[in-house]
């Protein structure tokens, strides 16, 4: 947050595509050359061979959507590609595409996991394939892996919980956890916002399947948010400290699943737009640098918590958080229709 410097992860890990992803957002309207995210894509492709679900954030963000924003065709072929590697990787047992050997986590639980965090990115990109070529089975595995994403970790409150062990041999549920919330039993903001955001991008493909479901995940946001609109890290965390954590990325994540939700639910458009106006506004007012001419350096959206437990990122700009805070402020300022990412 101080300097403006990045951190970053070996190979773009899971978060990659989200910078490629900004690339194409200014691609798109007119505020950086195609070239330039092209070339970044062809850094991505060669992730299709990573043994991980979050091929689906980077072939989905750091691909696809450069396609459906400019037609760019390379961007095309490698998001296909990313996506057919993808669903290869479909366990029929538990009907789902797992973690992953590979995956950010795996390494503490195995690869026969799953995350609330696989079905964005993923579930698109896969519908899009299977809309793209014809090819029904990529349609299945989409429709398959949201609907046992939701049957594992939507509670019946419509809270949210990270992730779930699957039995290998029966797809049988034997527990469900989160990596990075407070307790098992508590609600983390990026578990309900990644829930919010893919429900949306699936309702948009398959309304009749999960309009209901992206409609309650939403809701329960709406309704635990915090006055100052932006979320805590946990919603269980405790709020009583003289400066409770935040994490705007969980809160950018949200603000653009709601935006989403204008076109899935369109008798309920306003109400999604302002309270994702007023989080964007929140962010936009209290927590990005401003310009100055001896201070950081202007954009940074700070307050983001990445990894509470291992007290890693507390209170930091994290980059899918930014492309979320750009999706959304195109969105809103009319530059950007982003129904379709
Ligand atoms: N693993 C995705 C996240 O930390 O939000």
């Amino acid at each position: 947050m101080a300097t403006g410097e990045w951190t970053r992860s070996p190979n773009g890990d899971w978060t990659g595509g989200f910078f490629v992803g900004q690339l194409w957002l200014a691609a798109a309207t007119g505020n950086g050359p195609v070239e330039t995210a092209r070339t970044w894509t062809e850094r991505v492709r060669p992730r299709a061979a990573s043994d991980t679900i979050f091929r689906g954030f980077l072939f989905w963000y750091g691909a696809a959507i450069g396609y459906r924003l400019t037609g760019d065709e390379y961007a095309k072929k490698a998001a296909l590609e990313g996506a057919y590697a993808l669903a290869e990787s479909f366990h029929p047992a538990a009907g789902l595409l797992p973690l992953g050997s590979t995956a950010e986590e795996a390494h503490s639980v195995g690869a026969d996991e799953t995350n609330i965090d696989g079905v964005p990115g993923g579930a698109p990109l896969l519908y899009w394939a299977a809309d793209l070529t014809g090819d029904e089975s990529l349609r299945l595995k989409a429709r398959s892996h949201v609907a046992r994403h939701l049957e594992l970790l939507v509670r019946e409150d419509d809270s949210v919980v990270q992730s779930a062990s699957f039995d290998a041999n029966t797809g049988a549920l034997i527990k469900t956890y989160t990596h990075k919330g407070i307790r098992d039993d508590s609600t983390w903001a990026r578990a309900q916002a990644w829930a919010m955001l893919g429900t949306a991008q699936a309702a948009r493909y398959e309304p009749d399947a999960f309009t209901a479901d992206a409609v309650r995940v939403c809701d329960w946001w709406c309704d635990h948010l915090p006055e100052g609109k932006v979320a805590y890290w946990d919603f269980d965390a405790p709020q009583h400290e003289p400066e409770p954590l935040l994490d705007t990325s969980a809160t950018a994540i949200a603000a653009a699943a709601l935006l989403k939700m204008r076109t899935v639910n369109p008798a309920r458009a306003d109400e999604y737009e302002r309270t994702a106006r007023d989080m964007v506004a929140a962010m936009v007012e209290h927590h990005l640098s401003p310009p100055s001419a001896d201070g950081p350096p202007a954009g940074i959206l700070g307050d983001a918590c990445y990894n509470h437990r291992i007290q890693l990122a507390t209170k930091n700009e994290l980059v899918w958080g930014t492309y979320f805070l750009l999706e959304s402020l195109l969105t809103l300022t009319g530059q950007l229709a982003t129904h379709e990412l």
